[in-house]
């Protein structure tokens, strides 16, 4: 396998080294290599060189099996440009239109919420990646002035929306799941999510085993909160699912937790943390690297490593029963040395 290694900014980077250590860890102890080719794109790469990624950037990353991203956003790059070229331009350029963010609860004490546990906590959110307002189509008139025009479409297409909902359905009947949510707004915004509600009934349709329902995003993170075990597979928008995941983190015990893909099937894919750079955090060996070590399972996963793949998770479930963690989530241990203590579980299997 060979994974480009892009470690970003802020927390990203210490994340990352945990990534990439249990990787190493996971490869010598499974004797599958894994070579790993580190990217230095970033704020400190863009604020030196004035490049965000190199003109044959996106190209460059074909030719990985996938690619780990840590963070990418710095106070010091006020306009994002960066992490728009590096991970918004990945995500557009490489067509990964499936967001895969599961929302698994490890360890009953880290439930957020009164009276739930692993039962009720554990399902699949599925994000559009490629359209919405993720677009930018649009533009300002008059920028700066109290006359200032600011337009920002969504965008809605046909093949866009049923390629993720279609992809949502085959996902809960390869794992024998029954339950499909679509959130929308299709109350206000009515011409783009009119087409999410017309495709959503008819791909439903070709799955007579599974129960479809539909929900408005408002009233979904509300029940995110009062009754979550209702959940199995949602399915919905690019910014719906931006938000609701952030939701999602926090179910599992902190946003440090989650990890995600972002996925072509058959090409070549990216997998992150669902968090940002936390630059408040950065370089003080406090952020949790769960969510990071989580997003190199899922890679594994995606890239047929099954067994690898279970044995990041064992590793982090002990980790997360022996207490062994960062402060965010009740341990004493510091980014580096949670790293290292779920990395030592991999070796400790052989
Ligand atoms: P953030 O996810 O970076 O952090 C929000 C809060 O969540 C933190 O202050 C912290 O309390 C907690 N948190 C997040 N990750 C944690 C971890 N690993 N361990 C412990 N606690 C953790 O969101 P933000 O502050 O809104 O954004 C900061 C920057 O990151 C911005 O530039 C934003 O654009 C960017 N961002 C990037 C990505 C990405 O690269 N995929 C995702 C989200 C935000
Ligand atoms: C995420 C992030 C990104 C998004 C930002 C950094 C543009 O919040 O991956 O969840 O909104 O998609
Ligand atoms: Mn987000």
């Amino acid at each position: 396998m060979r994974i480009a290694v892009i470690a970003g900014d802020g927390i990203g980077k210490d994340v990352t080294a945990e990534a990439v250590r249990v990787l190493n860890a996971v490869s010598r102890a499974f004797g599958r290599p894994i070579q790993l080719e580190h990217l230095p794109w970033s704020a400190d790469h863009y604020l030196k060189t004035g490049e965000t990624l190199p003109a044959n950037g996106y190209d460059l990353l074909r030719t990985f099996d996938a690619v780990f991203v840590g963070a990418l956003g710095d106070p010091r790059v006020t306009d994002n440009r960066h992490a728009r070229d590096i991970l918004l331009g990945s995500r557009f350029e490489l067509d990964l239109y499936v967001n895969y963010r599961p929302v698994k609860l490890l360890d009953d004490r880290l439930s957020p919420l009164k009276d739930r546990g692993r039962k009720d906590i554990n399902f699949v959110v599925f994000r559009e990646n490629t359209e919405g307002v993720y677009v930018s189509v649009g533009g300002r008139f008059k920028a700066g002035t109290d006359d200032e025009i600011a337009i920002q479409e969504e965008v809605n297409t046909y093949k866009g929306v049923h390629r993720i909902i279609r992809h949502a359905f085959e996902f809960a009947q390869a794992n024998g799941l029954t339950r499909v949510c679509m959130a929308d707004k299709s109350n206000a915004m009515q011409q783009g999510h009119a087409l999410w509600q017309r495709v959503f009934k008819a791909v439903a349709a070709h799955y007579p085993g599974i129960t479809a329902t539909h929900q408005y995003i408002d009233a979904m993170a509300m029940f995110l909160v009062q009754d979550p075990a209702q959940y199995q597979v949602i399915v919905t928008n690019n910014l719906f699912g931006d938000i609701i995941t952030d939701i999602g983190g926090a179910l599992q015990g902190g946003l440090g937790m989650a990890g995600s893909g972002n996925i072509h099937p058959g090409k070549t894919s990216l997998f992150e943390p669902v968090h940002g750079s936390a630059p408040s955090l950065a370089g003080k060996n406090i952020a949790n690297p769960i969510g990071a070590i989580l997003s190199t399972a899922l890679m594994l996963e995606t890239l047929g490593a099954r067994d690898e793949a279970r044995a990041v998770e064992a590793a982090v479930e002990t980790a997360i029963a022996r207490g062994q963690t960062t402060t965010d989530i009740g341990g004493p241990l510091g980014t580096r040395e949670a790293g290292a203590f779920i990395a030592e579980q991999l070796k400790l299997r052989k």
